[in-house]
């Protein structure tokens, strides 16, 4: 599947383009490397959170006399908050701790440092709240239509519009038109390491905060907006992460803020860890997402016509809902060229627990909507799922949804080719079990790179070469454990001529390193990759290593001329464009692709559904390092194994029902037999090596995949995700009508 430009360059290569171990693979196999948790200081206190009785009630009074118990050292309520209570990247509303309104049950209302954590506990248990109830808002259909404002601003987060050519007459030229309404839920980062922050304050007046978090730069943002300190004097480093899926970004933020400010009223080092139930809570979730699709087509396949309208829930607070729905907007039609689109996406407030990001970002939800919808038109037309797709896939050169001309390699087309090859290499053999049927599905998929036209995207790299031919490595963009600082480090590697063992990468630090922008969005690699390269192609112009070709004396010259052989290398991205009231632009500087398939096995008694071969083609540009691509398929592949059949956050009017892994049930090896990943390598020019992006792309696939072999098993169209054994039975006792 290379290209052969590829293959010819990629011989040259020496640690790039080779499965080297992970650099930080060893003190975590130990139990060496510290996670935020495993950091203490002398004279710690621990901290608590009092939260909210009711999903939305107004405060009356707060009574913290019952708390004071010895060995309590703060209670603090909103009042004594030092600078701003409330925070938001979009819209800053939302509260660190509140005093007035709450709005859902996650919402702190009083925070405790104590000597223990168990006095820390029993004190913010004590702590009693008078409310008066008012009526909430559970669903954001309802919200979308109710006279109920949660917050003064109204309901509405955003409405996102596409609009391309003219869909009535789309429609009016198709000889077939299908409408069809799915359901996605509310699903859990299910991350192992709970939020977690240790803020030690500093004796210029300033803290430094160690947290579990994705991006450093945004929680800094939010403790010195808390805190009303410049951000200068707040440092936050980030601990080893044990797992964040996009979950440890506001989530994160918060426990920081907090451990933060009772740090800096008590004098003392604070330690705020949250339980796994708080987590399930206060934590933000994936959009449920409604989604009404109607599409036109002619007798042979070919799309004429598609309108799409999606209501999100975002929940109580705004978070990122405006950014992950614009990625919904952008890709909402799936990779297919339709020539006249009309979408609206909307996200509306409810009390129900703050939506955000999540690895997939917006894309899950349509992804399992469009790819079903594809397999039912290609069952209305009577023409094959594959043959569908081929006919309308875009192509190298052709033009999006949203107006962008697509100039790089396109390969939809391979990746569906490779995954019916992999597939289809054994016939489908029933199970001599008449309760068991097996059916097979698939689905494609295309995602814009990093951030795209959401803002600013950019980052930088330090290399630090030292006088004995090592060196220090530190990035802007963090190690969420997706292992960047393998990648990066082989880069340095492979620029410099230096071996890995010789390469020291440091966690990130706010205070020595430029703000690098989030790590999301599946744009590490492509971003970071790159600022590291620039850093080494300016320490290679130093060194002269055109003309020097031995390295030590290159240094040698180097240093003795005065030089330093310390860089700093920055990326921007190329250029994006995004007319908001059209939703025509170039979204993303490129594009993925990718297509997976899969062999189910339903339980005709029980409906119960298990994964019995899954198998994932994605086009990463170039694979950096192969092992890595697989491993983030194989995570990817199992959590849209559990988006598709088992995840879902049960919330009834605003309470979480199952906020612990007993209740809710991610995946595990009994649920999925065999991954078999398959890398496409075409190189981009907008990547280090050519290499694009492939955290995200993993999990967005796998949900509509299965709804589909559940059809061919059963006879059934599961139109609600996940596809639980009561939903699948359901949908088999309806005969294929909707679940
Ligand atoms: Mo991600 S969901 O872009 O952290």
């Amino acid at each position: 599947m290379d290209s052969k430009g590829n293959s010819e360059k990629k011989k040259d290569l020496t640690c790039v383009g080779k499965s080297v171990r992970r650099v930080d693979g060893w003190p975590k196999v130990l139990g060496k490397a510290k996670y935020t948790a495993d950091h203490s200081f002398e004279g710690m206190l621990f901290a608590a959170v009092k939260r909210a009785d009711f999903p939305h009630a107004r405060i009356k009074s707060i009574d913290v006399e019952g708390a004071q118990l010895p060995g309590v050292e703060a209670i603090m309520l909103e009042e004594d908050i030092p600078g701003n209570p409330r925070f938001g990247a979009l819209n800053p509303h939302q509260p660190v701790i509140i005093s007035d309104i709450v709005r859902y049950l996650g919402d702190g209302i009083a925070l405790v440092a104590a000597k223990s954590e168990k006095i820390a506990r029993e004190a913010a248990k004590r702590i009693v709240v008078s409310y008066e109830e008012l009526p909430g808002l559970f669903d954001p259909r309802e919200a979308r239509k109710s006279e109920l404002s949660i917050h003064p601003e109204g309901n509405e987060i955003v409405h996102h519009v596409l609009r391309k050519g003219e869909v009535s007459e789309g429609f009016a030229a198709a000889d077939v038109v299908l409408e069809r309404d799915y359901q996605t839920q509310f699903q859990e980062h299910a991350y192992l390491e709970p939020e977690a922050a240790v803020a030690v304050p500093q004796p210029d007046g300033g803290i430094t905060v160690y947290g579990s978090m994705q991006h450093p730069f945004s929680t800094r943002r939010v403790v010195a907006r808390v805190l009303g300190l410049p951000l200068a004097k707040v440092r936050v480093i980030q601990g080893e992460l044990g797992g964040g899926f996009g979950g440890k970004d506001e989530s994160s933020s918060i426990v920081c803020a907090r451990a933060a400010l009772l740090a800096l009223k008590t004098g003392k080092p604070v330690k705020l860890v949250n339980t796994r139930e708080e987590s399930f809570v206060e934590s933000y979730k994936r959009h449920p997402y409604y989604l009404h699709y109607k599409v036109g087509a002619k007798k042979d396949g070919t799309l004429t016509a598609m309108e799409i309208e999606i209501v999100a829930d975002g929940g109580a607070y705004a978070s990122m809902s405006t950014f992950v729905t614009w990625r919904s907007v952008v890709q909402a039609t799936g990779p297919y060229t339709v020539p006249n689109v009309k979408t609206d996406v909307y996200a509306y407030h409810t009390n129900n627990t703050y939506t955000g990001a999540f690895r997939g970002f917006g894309s899950p939800q349509i992804v399992y909507a469009s790819e079903s919808l594809m397999d039912e038109l290609a069952a209305e037309l009577k023409i094959s799922p594959a043959e569908i797709r081929k006919k309308n896939f875009y192509q190298q050169g052709g033009e999006t949804a949203t107006g962008q001309t697509l100039k790089h390699v396109v390969s939809l087309e391979p990746a569906l080719d490779a995954v019916l090859a992999e597939l289809n290499k054994k016939p489908l053999e029933q199970n001599a079990n008449p309760v068991f049927s097996r059916g097979r599905g698939f689905a494609c998929s295309y995602r814009g790179v990093a951030l795209g036209a959401e803002g600013v995207d950019a980052t930088g790299a330090v290399v630090n070469l030292l006088e004995d031919g090592s060196a220090i490595v530190s990035t802007g963009v963090a190690e969420n454990g997706q292992g960047l600082r393998t990648v990066f480090s082989q880069i340095v590697s492979e620029e410099l001529g230096i071996p890995l063992e010789k390469i020291v990468f440091l966690d990130c630090d706010t205070s020595s390193i430029a703000d690098g922008g989030p790590s999301v969005a599946s744009r590490c690699t492509i971003m970071g990759g790159n600022a590291v390269r620039h850093a080494c192609l300016q320490l290679k112009e130093r060194l002269n290593l055109s003309e020097q070709p031995d390295l030590q004396k290159a240094i040698k010259a180097t240093l003795n001329a005065g030089k330093s052989l310390y860089a700093f290398g920055w990326h921007n991205a190329p250029k994006v464009s995004w007319d908001e009231h059209t939703g025509q632009g170039d979204a993303y500087f490129t594009y993925v692709y990718a297509c997976q398939g899969v062999e189910v096995e339903v339980n005709n008694q029980t409906g119960e559904t298990k994964v019995l071969r899954a198998v994932a083609a994605h086009d990463v540009g170039m694979a950096l390092n192969p092992q890595q691509v697989e491993l983030q398929i194989y995570g990817g592949v199992t959590m849209g194994a559990g988006y598709g059949l088992t995840e879902e956050v049960i919330l009834e009017k605003g309470v979480t029902k199952n906020p612990n892994f007993n209740g809710y049930h991610i995946p595990d090896s009994r649920m999925i037999g065999e991954i078999v990943p398959i890398i496409i390598e075409n190189p981009d020019a907008a990547g280090p090596f050519g290499a694009k992006t492939i955290g995200e792309p993993t999990c967005e696939l796998l949900a509509p995949a299965i709804a589909n072999a559940i059809l061919q098993a059963t006879g059934a169209r599961v139109r609600t995700i996940p596809a639980t054994p009561a939903r699948v039975l359901h949908a088999m006792q309806k005969e294929g009508a909707p679940a």
